[in-house]
């Protein structure tokens, strides 16, 4: 049974969420390998709408194994409040949730460090989200990160707090003039998540080798995309995790010899949200066209996403270092109304122009997309679920697309509801799951 990497292309909001809940019921397992209350990942059921911001997109479907790898930073409090917001509405979590011993714990002096610091950073503002996810990570890298199997040991758990309040409130006080932490406010509203989480807290890494090794399929789920990898995104302006498919790997513990393939997901536009270069942004009616139809408004902090063309550099940038096999290209019927639409082929810098993704800040930030212009197909593809359906335009703007970036699209995603998906026939998708069913070769 195939083991697959779903991972965002673009900076995020690329509609991973959608894309692994159209495909849980093809696999056993689900698992989130990095990121951590930062994602927002949608999934509309019939008329309801879930965010799913920790677990796995997979948790809606009954029977599937849902895991937090050791790759994810976890708030226990909004963990808990998703947890608990999922039961209510009728989501079993009953033996189906694992939570990995070694994924680092978002302290409260997490998030004051990342607004604290971003209130100090000027021009170099990266436009966080503020729930901590950067220095929770720094703490790890750093060495004084805490567990989720610390938090299990009280003693040691005290002992690790103790230690970091004493440097994290030096660091409020002293550099940022914010308000300091006490050992015994965090101890307290600590041990009760402790009490709370522990039936689910495993070792995770055993599960999916056993798992994997008695045949189970398993589904990565990344967050964010890789365009804002610690190593691979746009850095600085990047979230602190390894986003991109080989995170797959040392945020859960399966290694590259178990992973058969990696699909990226991209928009038919694209977007970003927070600071940071973006070649293909745009401004004025068209991107304010796609805000309003791509409902283009970040679903963990509300904010506006800055709206821009499709960046074929970054996709094949995305291609390379993931080794994607295929696409899923979504939203494709935002774009049902524009006259025209681009796909931005590279980028101009004093006289050059660069078809492969540079790696200087310089360059991301002062460069000029080059686009290709292609009529629009100003036709409604909302719904279409048979890729011969599509407008001959949509058609030939994917092909293209898909013929500059140098992979195949295996799923078009042309609404929110799970149905709203055209699997592309030929392509990788039903070969890894001969039980999707397809429609139309492209
Ligand atoms: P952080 O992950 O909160 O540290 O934010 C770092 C950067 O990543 C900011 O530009 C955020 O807007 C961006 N970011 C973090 N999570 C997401 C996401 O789920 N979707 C899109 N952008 C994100």
């Amino acid at each position: 049974m195939p083991n697959i990497v779903v991972v965002g292309a673009q900076w995020g909001d690329e509609g991973k969420g959608k894309v692994v809940d159209v495909l849980t019921p093809h696999v056993d397992v689900v698992v989130r390998y990095q990121g951590g209350n930062n994602a927002g990942h949608t999934v509309v059921v019939g008329k309801e709408k879930f965010v799913l911001q920790s677990i796995p997109s997979g948790i809606l479907h009954r029977g599937c194994r849902c895991v937090i790898g050791c790759g994810v930073v976890i708030n226990p409090a909004s963990l808990i409040d998703e947890m608990e917001a999922l039961v209510q509405r009728g989501v079993s979590l009953d033996g189906n949730l694992y939570i990995s011993k070694n994924a680092h714990l978002v302290m409260p002096y997490h998030p004051a460090l990342d607004r604290a610091a971003e209130s100090q950073a000027g021009k170099r503002r990266i436009g966080t989200t503020g729930k901590g996810v950067g220095p929770a990570y720094a703490d790890k890298a750093a060495r004084v990160g805490i567990r989720m199997a610390d938090l299990l040991d009280e003693q040691l758990f005290r002992e690790k707090l103790e230690f970091n309040i004493r440097q994290k409130n030096r660091l409020l006080r002293e550099i940022y003039d914010a308000e300091e932490f006490t050992v015994e406010g965090i101890l307290g509203p600590y041990l009760r998540y402790a009490g709370w989480l522990a039936p689910y807290i495993t070792d995770t890494a055993l599960l999916l080798s056993r798992w994997i090794d008695g045949g189970a399929s398993v589904m990565f789920e990344g967050a964010q995309g890789t365009l804002l990898d610690v190593d691979h995104g746009t850095y600085p302006f990047i979230t602190s995790s390894s986003t991109t498919a080989g995170g797959a790997c040392t945020g859960t513990g399966v290694p590259p010899t178990k992973i058969h393939g990696a699909l990226g997901i991209s928009k038919a536009y694209c977007t970003r949200v927070g600071g940071g270069p973006f070649p293909s942004e745009i401004s004025g009616e068209i991107a304010d066209l796609l805000r309003t139809r791509g409902n283009e408004f970040g679903s963990v902090t509300g904010r506006p996403r800055r709206c821009g063309w499709v960046d074929a550099v970054g996709l094949r940038y995305a291609a390379r270092i993931n080794g994607l096999d295929a696409f899923a290209i979504t939203k494709l019927d935002v774009l049902d109304a524009c006259e025209t639409v681009k796909i931005c082929v590279g980028y101009r810098y004093r006289g050059e122009v660069f078809t492969e993704f540079p790696e200087e800040e310089r360059i991301w930030h002062e460069a000029e997309p080059v686009y290709e212009e292609w009529s629009g197909w100003q036709s409604a593809t909302h719904g279409m679920r048979d890729y011969a359906e599509l407008p001959t335009k949509a058609r030939e703007y994917l092909e293209r697309l898909s013929e500059i970036v140098g992979v195949g699209i295996a799923l078009v995603s042309t609404g929110p509801v799970r149905d709203d998906t055209i699997i592309v026939a030929g392509s990788a998708l039903p070969r890894w799951f001969p039980s999707l069913g397809a429609s139309g070769a492209q």
